[in-house]
């Protein structure tokens, strides 16, 4: 038995924050952000949008494009860093908005590498029988968190939601595998303080509410966490680099994905890109990018399909799909 992608849908909200409004923001340029990032402007919700908002409505074109009415979902996951509150889980909010009722839902936290790791999730229930098809929603609002007077990451990161439907199907399709890693020891790298058990809201000071990032330090050990996460992936499912089609990563920092290209010697014209347009929307940057590859006829029928992510944790993944 597989876990199949049967359908996927995208949200972005409405906002557009380019690179010329972040000039008057802080002390940058638009030369600077697209060549250091490729970034040339993302999405950011506005103070009445939340995580669930947009969840809701990739979860709803994601049900649509699977042919999958909501009352036949058995489970529902979420990955996401940035939910509507502590609690409940954000999966919940959306499960009761879609009409789902007496299923579970879950969030599942890892940050940029939530949809990877969210789909080895879905894909373990999904082979031990326990659902039959599932909806994996990757979701983030990290603008909310984003100090807009720190110039390393206000220039990156964009709001944005993806889904896709997985459903039980017998035959070759489906997800191949895939590789999951973490390291705690650096979990500083990039972090919000404040609002956990740690710092409370109620004793968190301005600092506490946005995220800190090392951004230098985080870029090496991505490039080095994918490279092996690709690596030992590949060599799992006896597949050489050869044989995959196209490669959809997660949209970080565009010299994070070439300097990846290199090491794998895979061009670059097979990697899906669309960072410029939404830069890094953390859980939600590879479900939106395969909805979009899928849509402009990127990807055809028994193609073999690479993620790879990374992210704050640390976390990283490479999963492997027949299409
Ligand atoms: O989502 C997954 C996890 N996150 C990531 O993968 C992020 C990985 N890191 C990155 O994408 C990059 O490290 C950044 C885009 C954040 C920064 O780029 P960088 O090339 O690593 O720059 P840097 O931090 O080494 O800084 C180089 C210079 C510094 O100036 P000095 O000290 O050399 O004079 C910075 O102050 O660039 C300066 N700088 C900027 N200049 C203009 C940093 N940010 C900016 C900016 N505009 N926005």
């Amino acid at each position: 038995m597989q876990s199949k992608i049967i359908g996927t849908g995208a949200f972005v909200p409405g906002g557009v924050l380019t690179n010329k409004t972040l000039e008057k923001m802080v002390v940058t340029s638009d030369e600077w952000i697209v060549s250091r990032t490729g970034i040339k402007e993302r999405r950011r919700t506005t103070n009445s949008e939340a995580s669930s908002d947009l969840a809701y409505y990739a979860a709803q074109r994601a049900l649509k494009n699977a042919g999958v009415r909501p009352d036949k979902i058995d489970l529902v996951i979420t990955a996401t860093a940035t939910p509507d509150m502590l609690l409940p889980s954000t999966a919940c909010i959306v499960q009761g908005r879609l009409g789902m009722r007496n299923i579970p839902a879950f969030d599942l936290n890892a940050v940029c590498s939530g949809f990877i790791y969210g789909l080895a999730a879905a894909d373990a229930f999904i082979r031990s029988g326990a659902y039959k098809t599932v909806l994996l929603i990757g979701v983030d609002t990290i603008t909310k968190f984003t100090n807009y007077k720190d110039r390393s990451t206000c220039i990156i990161f964009g709001d944005g939601a993806g889904a896709v439907v997985l459903q039980a199907a017998r035959g070759k399709k489906g997800i191949l595998g895939s590789r999951l890693y973490a390291d705690g020891t650096k979990w500083d790298y990039i972090h919000v303080p404040g609002g956990g058990s740690r710092i409370p809201s109620y004793a968190a000071g301005p600092p506490d509410y946005y995220m800190i990032m090392k951004g230098h330090d985080t870029f090496r050990v991505a490039v080095r966490g994918l490279e092996q996460a690709i690596i030992a992936l590949l060599r799992q499912a006896r597949i050489s680099m050869r044989d995959i089609d196209i490669i959809i990563p997660h949209q970080a920092n565009i010299r994070i994905i070439e300097a990846l290209a290199m090491k794998l010697h895979y061009p670059m014209e097979k990697i899906f890109v669309n960072i410029d347009k939404y830069g890094n929307t953390s859980a939600a940057s590879i479900p939106i990018a395969l909805h979009e590859a899928v849509a402009a006829k990127r990807i055809r029928d028994n193609d073999l399909i690479l993620f790879a992510a990374f992210g704050s944790g640390l976390t990283w993944g490479a999963s492997l799909v027949k299409w």
